[in-house]
């Protein structure tokens, strides 16, 4: 005899070794909420289909809710043994309630119910992800606010381009980040169905309501198809494409923002809050805090891959192979919390300086496309204009000289087009959206 929950059909102990190997409650303890509320819903279902007595699901659900304080208490024992957090929870109601609390797995499977407590962590992190998200992109359009007269270099293959300014450039973010909320609450809908009833994964002969159970847990739909309901990694995997995504734009502001505070181009200025020191050279001010979110992005992704191999050879439906997911989900979720936590931060208490923006821009020949497009209002084919243009700036290197120090006499030796009307010295930030 095996004394495990699942014992009967067994004459020997489970090897130790099995046991360390295949338990997850190191990490699957997470979800003792999520298992929570859905035994309660799950029992209350239960009692009014008449398949247990009433009696029976409130003692159970008493039961559960003392279970809860317990492990927030830190007065639960957790232990490998018992494998996971769903016969941890089941086997102290035992405990605490007798017999009756083995009624409670009727008409329910761990794998229906390990789908359950990842679609409620899932919907959960989704929430809060689209709170930071919208944190994050109300701040920056309000640094956005603050800077649209802010002039600065806009880049392609890192060399200057166009004249821009910091506001434009800060709407290009909040326009991703923006995005990606719309991602996360996109891929919600998705993870909105309700898995319980599918048991094992051929459902059950017992007269369950599972229409009830997904008005109890505030689904919106179950799963049409039992099989599916079990099998189904999908939420999971949008989760972490689109913390993905999330995480490439995460790490490109933090890229744009590590070059500003550079020495070379001296832009921005960390705040001493949001900045580490070095312990050898005692003049470093270091973007830690970005490289970090840079970093993570490594992990996210490794992750969305992870779980991408861990899905693709599982023929239906429960497969053990699943219960990687978990590790999987909660690191991509802890981690883009955290990140989404401190950006705004680090943004809102950063130092721009203007004046380093506009001198790069008066330095550089970003006014170009300005002149180029000033002959073609004059008639002249693009074509020509970008050749003409072309000489004077060659003009200008060899003679140390910047577009805006031309005269209109000197402008004249390149093409007769340009006349007194021209807007001299002028940067124009050419955005017309
Ligand atoms: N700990 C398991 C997991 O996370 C729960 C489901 C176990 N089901 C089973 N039939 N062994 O996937």
């Amino acid at each position: 005899m095996n004394n495990k929950l699942w014992g009967g059909r067994f004459e020997k102990e489970t090897d130790p070794l099995v046991e360390k190997f295949t338990s997850s409650i190191d990490f699957d303890k997470k979800l003792y909420n999520h298992d929570i509320i859905g035994s309660m819903a799950h029992a209350r279902m239960l009692s009014k289909c008449g398949i247990i007595s009433k009696e029976d699901a409130a003692l159970i659900i008493k039961g559960l809710l003392e279970i809860k304080l317990e492990i927030e208490d830190g007065n639960f024992e957790f232990k490998p043994r018992l494998e996971d957090i769903h016969m941890h929870i089941e086997s102290r109601l035992a405990e605490k309630i007798g017999p009756v609390a083995g009624k409670l797995h009727t008409a329910r499977s761990r794998n229906d119910q390990v789908a359950l407590d990842m679609h409620l962590y899932v919907k959960e992190k989704i929430s809060q992800v689209v709170k930071l998200l919208d944190n994050l992109c109300k701040s920056l359009w309000g640094l956005a606010e603050k800077h649209l007269d802010t002039a600065m270099p806009g880049y392609t293959h890192l060399q200057i381009a166009q004249p821009v300014t910091l506001g434009y450039h800060m709407k290009a973010y909040f326009y991703m980040f923006e995005r990606d909320k719309e991602r996360f609450i996109d891929a919600g809908k998705r993870s909105d169905a309700m898995p319980l009833g599918a048991c094992a994964l051929a459902g059950t002969t017992l007269p369950v309501d599972r229409e009830y159970t997904k008005e109890l847990l505030g689904f919106s739909k179950v799963y049409e198809n039992t099989m599916d309901a079990v099998s189904d990694r999908d939420f999971v995997m949008e989760f972490l494409s689109c913390a993905s995504i999330l995480m490439v734009h995460l790490s490109r502001i933090s890229e744009e923002i590590i070059l500003w505070a550079s020495s070379e181009f001296d832009f921005a200025e960390l705040d001493d809050a949001f900045a580490t020191g070095s312990s050898i050279m005692p003049q470093k001010k270091n973007p830690d805090v970005l490289e970090l979110i840079r970093g993570k992005s490594g992990r996210v992704f490794g992750n969305l891959m992870a779980m991408l191999a861990v899905m693709k050879g599982l023929p239906l439906a429960y497969n053990r192979d699943m219960q990687e997911d978990k590790e999987i989900l909660f690191d991509t979720a802890d981690t883009i919390c955290a990140c989404l936590e401190i950006l705004p931060r680090v943004l809102l208490s950063m130092k721009f300086k203007k004046e380093n923006m506009a001198k790069s821009l008066d330095e550089s020949f970003a006014d170009a496309t300005y002149y180029a497009e000033y002959l073609v209002k004059k008639g002249m084919p693009f074509r020509k204009a970008h050749e003409v243009v072309g000489n004077m700036v060659k003009y200008c290197i060899k003679n140390n000289k910047k577009l805006k120090d031309l005269t209109v006499m000197e402008l004249k030796n390149f093409t007769d087009d340009f006349e007194e009307d021209l807007n001299f010295g002028k940067i124009s930030v050419i955005n017309n959206m």
